[in-house]
């Protein structure tokens, strides 16, 4: 079985590497399973993409399809005329894809139309969002997926109700929660920790990214005006995400405690996010990693493709409305905010059963 393993964007990369491992293991085990791993190049910034393989061990591409930037439209249509070209030249038996970004889709699509079969790990998740880019993508994703790797019971119905057949559907757990288990113990603080007196449960710190969120200037400043006077000077971290950069430049928003940093890698963002007081964030992977690692979420959007964060875990929707901030503050820093617990088979070991079943399947 020779299979394309495809990473795009920064949120890939988490979930394609213990794939990757699992894979190398049942070839060790003297399995006929063997991969091509493709970057698609949607993100290319050593800080969003370069770092990531680095620090989780994974391999060199073999390919990269170097599409960089550019608007939906374009990002995917130059990912599916390299991609294509690429399986012109060298066929796959299945494609496999991670998460919901525009990478996954455009491959997808690319694959099944060539009658390659595809494997979506991360499937059946659901916003009800349609005006998500990633909504799309999922939606999308999901017509065409042969095997189905869901990370919770509610994703896979979400799949049967759209008349997927069972035999279709594996519930296996969370590849980006192997990740992260894996790499607790290589944890660690990033520079700046001493030089901002930063201590353990002492800080707030934050992502944002969404279209919704960030592009609109006015609306931004809205939000981080409101997170400042909410959190009565504790240090807000705020590491920024290219797209969130080029708004920030055009606004104009200060304060003393309020430190933005370059994108972080994942060994000192997690050391943050598992030692902070709260993260607030628009990220939805973030919110499955602060639910394992018990850090109150507080999420910035209206929905959420992973309604067990807010079910069983630390996270929260808080809308978009800047006023929901100091309430939910409030009841954080009255020490008031949810204990959580940890969703079933989110332990360390989804990776492993993906390639069990894709071995006797396929
Ligand atoms: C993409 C994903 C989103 C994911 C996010 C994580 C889609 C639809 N969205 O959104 O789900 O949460 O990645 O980062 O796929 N840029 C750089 N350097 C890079 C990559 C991007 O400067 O290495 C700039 C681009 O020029 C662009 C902006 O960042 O202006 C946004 O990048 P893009 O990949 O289009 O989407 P994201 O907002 O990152």
């Amino acid at each position: 079985m020779f299979i394309d393993i495809i990473a795009g964007a920064r949120p890939n990369f988490m979930k394609i590497a213990p794939i990757i491992d699992a894979i190398t293991k049942t070839k060790q085990q003297g399995h006929n399973i063997h991969y091509r791993l493709v970057h698609t190049g949607q993100h290319y910034d050593s800080k969003m993409s370069g770092i990531f393989f680095r620090q989780l061990g994974i391999p060199k591409p073999d390919i990269n399809l170097g599409v960089g930037s550019g608007t939906q439209a374009q990002q995917t249509a130059s990912i599916m005329v390299e991609y294509e070209k690429l399986l012109f030249t060298k066929s796959c038996d299945a494609c496999l894809v991670v998460g919901d970004v525009t990478s996954t889709m455009a491959t997808a699509i690319t694959a099944k139309k060539l009658g390659i079969k595809v494997i979506h790990v991360e499937a059946g998740i659901r916003s009800g969002d349609i005006s998500m880019p990633e909504e799309i993508n999922r939606i999308l994703t999901d017509s065409i997926t042969d095997y189905f790797f869901t990370t919770t019971e509610m994703a896979s119905q979400n799949l049967l109700q759209t008349g997927i057949k069972k035999e279709q559907i594996f519930f296996v757990g969370n590849t980006m929660i192997d990740t992260l288990l894996k790499q607790m113990p290589s944890f660690r603080k990033p520079n700046f920790w001493n030089t901002l007196r930063l201590s353990e449960r002492q800080y707030i710190l934050i992502t944002l990214h969404r279209p919704n969120n960030v592009d609109d200037g006015q609306n931004f400043k809205v939000l981080l005006e409101a997170i400042v006077k909410a959190t009565h000077k504790l240090p807000l971290i705020f590491p920024v995400h290219p797209r969130t950069l080029k708004t920030l430049q055009q606004i104009n928003v200060q304060a003393p405690q309020l430190h933005f940093v370059e994108p972080l890698d994942y060994l000192e963002f997690n050391y943050l996010a598992k030692n902070a007081k709260a993260v607030v964030t628009d990220s939805g992977g973030i919110t499955e990693e602060t639910t394992v690692m018990g850090v109150p979420c507080m999420t910035l959007r209206a929905t959420t493709e992973r309604p067990e964060t807010c079910m069983i875990g630390t996270n929260e929707l808080l809308g978009t409305n800047p006023d929901a901030i100091q309430p939910a503050m409030d009841r954080l820093l009255n020490n008031q905010w949810k204990k959580g617990k940890i969703p079933e088979r989110w332990d360390g070991k989804a990776a492993e059963r993906i390639i069990a079943h894709l071995i006797n399947i396929m």
